[in-house]
């Protein structure tokens, strides 16, 4: 099998790259892909945290790693830096997730970091190809070697940015910086739309990258973290879930399923997250539309 591999990065940190990658990996899951996220965010690892799986990491000093089993029996051993490190083969480092799909975490010790090396991402990647359908690898913030790795070898780069000329203007660079690196951008999610004082989507039309779905403001995606799990997992129905659900599908080039479509006369099915926006930027008339329903495509102001 030669699985797809996406990449989701962005410039600013903060902006929803790890709920994106974990709905968009439970969506796909949904859609019967076979799937596996990896938490790629070397610094800071927080997959782990965010989906309940936590692993010990095998060369930490031993009293640590008894501390850490004791706590989590069924925890198993290799994480992602152990596995960057040389020191354990990458199946060996993938667990269960909350959502019917597989996760390899990072480690979360601050010695994890030093011993990584970047680069072999790209034999972790040619290993899970082998074995799944979907990769998704979730990556840190920021400008730096790390990040630079998993642009350059996904066939899709995901950028996620929040609606805020700030952050699309990072964003512009990481944009930038994965074309450098022959990085394939598929486009722009954008995030947290709806919750703060929003700027003009100028910025957004000034990236030239196709908006590929606007994630409302909803603080359901706190609470699922606190359980654990994907917000689609924990809140099915809910209208972000509805969102990476859709997401999830059409970057497989596959309609949601119709129980989870929205009443198909306010929202036609076909068109979608994405497809609603692009036609609200391409309206004669913009000004006419509140710019929250013009970056929702209607479905929200
Ligand atoms: N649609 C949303 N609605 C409300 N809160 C959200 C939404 N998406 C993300 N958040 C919140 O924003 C914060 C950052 O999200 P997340 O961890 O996904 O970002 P990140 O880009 O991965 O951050 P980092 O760069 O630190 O890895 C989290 O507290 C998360 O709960
Ligand atoms: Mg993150």
């Amino acid at each position: 099998m030669t699985g797809r591999v996406f990449a989701v990065a962005s410039g600013k940190g903060g902006v929803g790259k790890t709920t994106t990658a974990v709905n968009l990996a439970a969506a796909m899951a949904e859609a019967d892909r076979s799937v596996v996220l990896v938490d790629y965010d070397l610094g800071m690892a927080n997959v782990g945290a965010v989906l309940d799986v936590r692993r010990s990491s095998a060369t930490s000093s031993a009293a640590h790693q008894n501390a850490k089993r004791s706590e989590d029996v069924d925890a198993a051993d290799a994480t992602l830096h152990d596995v960057l490190a040389g020191e354990a083969d990458t199946l060996d480092a993938v667990a269960d997730a909350p959502g019917e799909f597989d996760v390899i975490v990072g480690g979360t010790d601050i010695e994890d970091f030093g011993r990584a090396d970047p680069s072999k991402l790209r034999d972790v990647a040619e290993d899970l190809r082998a074995e799944y359908e979907v990769t998704i690898v979730d990556t840190g913030g920021g400008l730096s070697h790390d990040t630079t790795v998993p642009l350059g070898l996904a066939d899709d780069v995901l950028l996620v940015s929040t609606p805020q000329v700030a952050a699309l203007e990072n964003t512009e660079k990481t944009l930038e910086l994965a074309r450098r690196v022959g990085g394939d951008v598929e486009g722009v999610i954008l995030t947290r739309v709806g919750g703060r004082d929003v700027d003009t989507p100028d910025a957004v039309e000034d990236l030239g990258v196709p908006v590929l779905g606007a994630i409302p403001e909803d603080g359901a995606v706190a609470d699922s973290e606190d359980a654990g799990e994907p917000l689609i997992v924990h809140a099915p129905e809910n209208p972000a879930a509805q969102c990476y659900r859709e997401l999830g599908y059409e970057l497989l080039d596959e309609s949601p399923p119709l129980s989870f479509r929205d009443d198909e006369e306010d929202a036609p099915a076909a068109a979608g997250a994405a497809g609603a926006f692009s036609e609200a930027m391409d309206d004669e008339e913009p000004e006419q539309r509140s710019l929250l329903s013009r970056l929702t495509g209607g479905r929200l102001g």
